[in-house]
């Protein structure tokens, strides 16, 4: 016997903390069992009078709405409900009572439950919150843009020159000196600077914004892995004054393809399959002698006008023919910048405006339309 179940008796003269006391054995027997008899019966009995109790309110509950339905579900079925709170009584009902408990408690989940499914309908759907939302309506359509018709037009140009071996190269907008200009056969002083004139970082005269993506060739040639093959797209600029048919910046495509027995008839017969692909399989090409000091020689490249078809119209001020790109073999001086071997490789070039074909694609006659942002015009351009 231990003083814990001694105390339980609350007898005076059963109590452990006097020894001198004489203990009377019968009486403190007499308050064992009943003590033991109480604490095994206990528990049931508490049980089912407190099931009973819960069982009188759940019957007599009716929700009124979707908010009293959920305290209920909190007070009867939540993680700190009641249900669970009854079933952790188990643990205090002897063993041979457990089943008769257990079907007790059952019962009385079920009748919880049972309520609560009754009136789930109160909370719409599938028994969550009613939030007012029907998700079986049509969303509302979100407008999607369109491509800028720029990106369009260079997307094109790559695809068609990806069809035939060249992939796409890039290289930075900030420039230096050597990559923009020297390298190109266009050392300092050299006139042909004048054309291009640009913005200079103040910070450092060596770096330009680039003028032209050529720039882009000097670097591909640089990394030397022969033959070159590559279509380079990207953003130049020049200081110039905005008007409709100059801006500050624009875009250009370049071309560069070296190799062994690489010809001028190459140059032509690559141009040609990229304008009949671009404006249609009419078009008519020629080949005007021209000057870049990184081409010998050098060509500029008219097609047969896409507007008129070559009888005459204001866009191609009444020729017949339109202006664009400029084109012409690598000139050995700057293959020999790179270390190329100009006796073994030679190697054609060309490079376009990208605002110039889209132009001419699109008949679009005024170049700052492309960056003033204006909805009107950029959704008539419909992309995927
Ligand atoms: N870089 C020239 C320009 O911006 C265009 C050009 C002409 C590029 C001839 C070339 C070329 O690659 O061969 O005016």
């Amino acid at each position: 016997m231990n003083c814990t179940s001694i105390r339980l008796s609350a007898h005076p003269s059963t109590s452990c903390n006097n020894p001198s006391k004489t203990y009377n054995y019968s009486l403190i027997t007499y308050y064992y069992l009943l003590s033991a008899k109480f604490l095994s019966l206990r528990p049931m009995q508490s049980l089912q009078e407190q099931i009973k109790q819960y069982e009188q309110e759940i019957n007599s509950f009716t929700p009124a709405d979707a908010t009293e339905l959920e305290n209920y579900r909190i007070k009867f079925l939540g993680t700190k409900g009641i249900v669970k709170a009854i079933f952790g009584e188990m643990k205090n009902v002897p063993v041979e009572q457990k089943k008769e408990a257990g079907q007790l408690l059952n019962t009385f989940k079920q009748l919880a439950e049972g309520k609560y499914d009754a009136f789930a309908h109160l909370q719409g759907g599938n028994g969550k919150q009613d939030t007012g939302i029907d998700i079986t309506l049509p969303g509302t359509a979100i407008p999607t843009g369109t491509r800028h018709p720029l990106r369009m037009v260079e997307n094109e140009i790559v695809s068609i020159f990806e069809k035939i071996g060249f992939s796409v190269a890039t290289g930075p907008e900030i420039e230096d000196d050597w990559h923009n200009f020297t390298s190109l056969n266009m050392p300092e002083h050299h006139p042909a600077r004048d054309m291009q004139d640009t913005f200079y970082v103040s910070q450092n005269p060596d770096w330009v914004l680039r003028t032209h993506t050529s720039s882009v060739q000097a670097r591909i040639m640089e990394q030397g892995n022969l033959p070159v093959r590559v279509i380079c797209p990207g953003r130049v600029y020049r200081n110039e004054t905005i008007s409709a048919r100059a801006h500050c910046f624009f875009h250009q495509c370049e071309g560069l393809y070296i190799d062994k027995n690489v010809s001028f008839a190459d140059l032509k017969q690559t141009l040609y399959y990229f304008v009949t692909e671009m404006f249609g399989a009419d078009t008519k090409v020629r080949f005007r002698p021209s000057y870049f000091p990184f081409t010998e020689p050098s060509a500029e490249m008219d097609i047969s006008c896409t507007v008129c078809g070559g009888s005459g119209c204001s866009l191609c001020k009444h020729t017949g023919w339109v202006e664009i790109l400029g084109c012409g073999m690598v000139h050995p001086n700057m293959l020999r910048n790179f270390g190329i071997d100009s006796e073994v490789y030679t190697g054609f070039a060309f490079g376009m405006g990208v605002e110039r074909i889209t132009q001419i694609k699109y008949q679009v006659n005024d170049l700052r339309l492309y960056s003033q942002n204006d909805i009107r015009f950029l959704k008539q351009f419909q992309s995927i």
